[in-house]
């Protein structure tokens, strides 16, 4: 590009900046990582905090010029504290990702072994395989074996998973790591039981909390610091409706490891504007939360109610179909046939999703790019103030487009008149601005 052209390509990121908000306020989205944070934590990602640099701990930083700075991480600590019912938390943590690989470099070698979900069960990509490049396998180096999985009760079968860790340990294969949580959580993992098993052998155990944060800041999901887990990774943009970046929870004696896993091993510098948007998330959540999270979880088992009743075959009919924000559907026998046809289809008509693996898709050969299920979640159409009336309107619109094969253009016009009296975010200090205002600062 010659630089005579930059002015104009300048200008087309903006409009398509502004195409993109403008998209968001006709669309229902229900993508179960997603959420729109709050004004007061955008305003907070606008600070000069994200020209600067604070490496380390506060206290103990590596540059100058974070007095104020420092305060702040303080604070969003303390807050995240009293949020999880922990004695640690660092804030720092750039991602989930990010957040699970600090914790794997303070309590792993390379050539340890961790158990954790498989990706067709839920399992997310951080914790998967060498081979698949996930970050415990090609990162860490870790070998990686799989929880058995009880496929219709979409949990992680307790007495065959005992059994594997005993097989393995009589062949030598100790497991050094456990890793629970999933991407698809719909109900709590029996971590107890198993976290006894792994801790007698010595072994750490972890909960990867990503999408469940929030629930478990609700303390209506599960409680997994009290259930066995030595600490907690999450997304803070998930269930929990912050900024986007991770954060870390923890019991105190494991708390200098956890430290340095996220600096110097990890993070250099460590995104603090995020780290003061997290702050006011966490403020937020411990006033808001329960009753956010309760709505979130009434909405989810709504919405597999109403799916249901418009002809979608609904996961965990027999338990309610989740107890969290998440909803798994088998698409397969539907007249779109694959996850990916739905998920296109449906973006068309304003409605966002996406495409998932079921557990068995692989005995059918089926794959990610055309699976036999979607996943749903009702985090971010919850923050939007609705609720279980608005899932069955949901479910409506959806039946229109994979079953009645309506056209999704005029579906889309009726998901926009539907989002208009959804606008601003609930479960929030500040309301003043609507969700997805596009903010004019040139
Ligand atoms: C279980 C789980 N862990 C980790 C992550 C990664 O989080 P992030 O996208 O914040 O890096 C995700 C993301 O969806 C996830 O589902």
């Amino acid at each position: 590009m010659k630089p005579s052209e930059a002015q104009s390509t300048y200008n087309e990121i903006f409009s398509l900046l502004e195409k993109h908000h403008s998209w968001m306020r006709d669309t229902v989205n229900l993508i179960a990582s997603e959420n729109v944070h709050s004004p007061a934590v955008r305003e907070a990602m606008q600070v000069d905090f994200s020209d600067r640099y604070a490496e380390g701990w506060p206290g103990e930083r590596v540059y100058a010029g974070t007095k104020y700075i420092d305060e702040v991480e303080i604070l969003g600590n303390e807050l995240t504290k009293t949020l999880f019912r922990a004695d640690f938390a660092d804030v720092r943590p750039i991602s989930g990702v990010l957040a699970n690989l600090s914790i794997l470099t303070a309590f792993t070698e390379p050539g340890d072994r961790m158990m954790c979900l498989s990706i067709p069960t839920g399992g997310h990509i951080s914790s998967a395989r060498h081979r698949l490049w996930g970050t415990a396998g090609r990162v860490r180096g870790l070998k990686i074996q799989y929880f058995k999985y009880d496929e219709y009760e979409l949990n992680i079968d307790v007495d065959a998973t005992i059994r594997k860790i005993e097989r393995l340990k009589k062949k030598g294969k100790h497991i050094d790591f456990y890793m629970f949580g999933a991407s698809v959580f719909p109900f709590p993992h029996p971590i107890t039981e198993i976290a006894e098993v792994a801790k007698g052998y010595g072994s750490y155990v972890n909960h990867d909390a990503a999408h469940v944060a929030g629930l478990v800041a609700a303390n209506i999901f599960q409680d997994p610091l009290r259930e066995g887990a030595n600490s907690l990774t999450f997304s803070t943009h998930k269930t929990l409706p912050g900024p986007q970046g991770g954060c870390i929870v923890a019991h105190e004696e494991f708390a200098d490891r956890i430290k340095r896993g996220v600096f110097p091993a990890l993070h250099s510098n460590h995104h603090l504007h995020h780290v003061a948007a997290k702050a006011v998330a966490m403020a937020e959540m411990i006033a808001f939360g329960k009753e956010y999270s309760k709505q979130i979880i009434k909405n989810a088992q709504a919405l597999g109610s109403a799916l249901m009743e418009e002809g979608f075959k609904v996961l965990a009919e027999h338990k309610g179909f989740t107890k969290s924000h998440v909803l798994l559907i088998e698409v397969a026998n539907s007249p779109l046939q694959n996850g990916r046809a739905v998920e296109e289809k449906l973006e068309e008509a304003n409605i966002i999703i996406n495409r998932n693996l079921l557990p068995w898709d692989k005995r059918f050969g089926r794959d990610y790019i055309r699976p036999g299920g979607i996943r749903l979640g009702t985090s971010e159409v919850t923050r939007l103030g609705m609720k279980e009336e608005e899932m069955s309107q949901i479910a409506e619109f959806m039946r229109k487009i994979v079953f009645d094969q309506k056209s999704p253009k005029l579906v889309a016009k009726e998901v926009a008149q539907f989002r208009k009296k959804f606008q601003k975010v609930h479960y929030a200090f500040d309301t003043a601005r609507d969700a997805y205002d596009y903010v004019k600062l040139r």
